[in-house]
């Protein structure tokens, strides 16, 4: 399989929590290939996640909204961008039960905008030369019961509006690869945790509870399962998907480590009291069960043969060492968390 070289791409999203994660990476182990990201810098967005990078000779920053036809337009008037890498958009589910207005524009309107500015700059080069990426969650396909898994043929079936939202913008990626021909790839994941999430996130929010002896929420009685995946491991897969995926095709990307929600909670605080010297298990008092989520989906789980067979990709991650990695981090940044607390509760910048 040729291995498709970009010479410039177009991350969205880059100051998100894997966006952020996928660019310390691919701007160091990619020096001739220039990345640009735009991001609209939202309570999800900081731009100290990149700092590592912001001085790098192929690296810009680029403050600007998706929805911005015309910000989108200039970049690709300007830029000889030949990839885009589509992280951009609002990714938590419980605010779009809350209100899912935001949602609909960024998630579906943004990559619309997006998928046009493409098609348009693209339209008189060659198909194999260009590729746009679009990262999306496997909550398209809905929740499964105690057996199964989803699989790339598995119908559309989203549950919550964030889930709905994200699906319609896959639909989109896929009409614009039909119709107009765009060079598509679509990647469906799990759920991440690592470096740089946002503390309004399950593992975040958890960790930063803990340290300040806070009730840690659980929702229900705990008992929904998902598959967690390590960013680094994820950023692993999405290089690969981006290099030698194959145009037109979905990637369903996952660890394989099913675990239940209040199984996690306990391995975490677990984590946090060794981490911290603390007696073995005393920050399990703090788990406090609190009205489930509406809809709240019951269990994902996703076959990844194609990632291992077509692209020789696997999580190196198992949940434990994820888990210590991820603490670690985060007890040596609490600044970051301040900081990003104070972010949430903030005004869009
Ligand atoms: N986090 C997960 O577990 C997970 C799992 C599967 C898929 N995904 C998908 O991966 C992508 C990234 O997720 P994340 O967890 O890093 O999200 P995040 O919320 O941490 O980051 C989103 C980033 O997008 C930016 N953004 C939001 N609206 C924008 C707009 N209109 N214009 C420009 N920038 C905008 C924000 O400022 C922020 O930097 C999303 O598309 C999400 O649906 C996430």
């Amino acid at each position: 399989m040729a291995v498709f070289r970009p010479e410039c791409v177009l991350v969205t999203g880059g100051a998100g929590f894997i966006g952020s994660n996928y660019l310390r990476h691919m701007v160091t182990a990619h020096p001739n290939t220039r990345f640009i990201t735009i991001d609209a810098l939202t309570y999800a967005g900081n731009r100290t996640n990149l700092a590592g990078i912001e001085g790098a000779s192929n690296f810009r920053f680029v403050h600007a909204d998706i929805t911005d036809a015309d910000a989108v337009a200039q970049l690709f008037a300007h830029e000889p961008i030949n990839a885009v890498v589509h992280f951009a958009a609002e990714s938590h589910v419980d605010r779009s039960i809350a209100s899912a207005r935001s949602f609909v524009h960024t998630n579906v309107e943004g990559t619309r905008v997006l998928l046009d500015a493409a098609r348009h700059a693209w339209a008189q080069v060659r198909r194999r030369t260009c590729r746009f990426h679009h990262i999306s969650t496997d909550e398209v396909f809905g929740a499964l019961g105690p057996e199964g898994v989803f699989t790339e043929e598995t119908p559309y079936a989203p549950r919550s509006p964030y889930a709905a939202s994200k699906a319609a913008a896959d639909h989109l990626v896929r009409a614009w690869s039909v119709t107009h021909g765009l060079p598509a790839v679509i990647t469906n994941t799990s759920n991440n945790y690592g470096p740089y999430q946002n503390p309004e996130k399950l593992i975040p929010l958890v960790i930063s509870r803990a340290l300040a002896g806070l009730p840690v929420p659980v929702y229900g009685k705990g008992e929904q399962v998902r598959d967690w995946l390590y960013v680094e491991d994820h950023v692993d897969a999405l290089e690969r998907v981006l290099l030698r995926g194959e145009i037109g095709r979905t990637y369903l990307i996952g660890a394989g480590q099913e675990v239940r929600n209040i199984d996690l909670v306990e391995q975490l605080l677990d984590t946090v009291d060794a981490q911290l010297d603390r007696p073995p298990q005393s920050s399990r008092r703090l788990i406090t069960f609190v009205t489930d989520r509406p809809g709240h989906d019951f269990r994902y789980a996703l076959d990844c043969s194609r990632m291992e067979e077509e692209l020789g990709w696997t999580a190196r991650h198992a949940i434990g060492g994820g888990l210590e990695k991820t603490v670690s981090w985060y007890l040596a940044n609490t600044d970051w968390i301040q900081y990003a607390h104070k972010k949430l509760t903030q005004p869009t910048t």
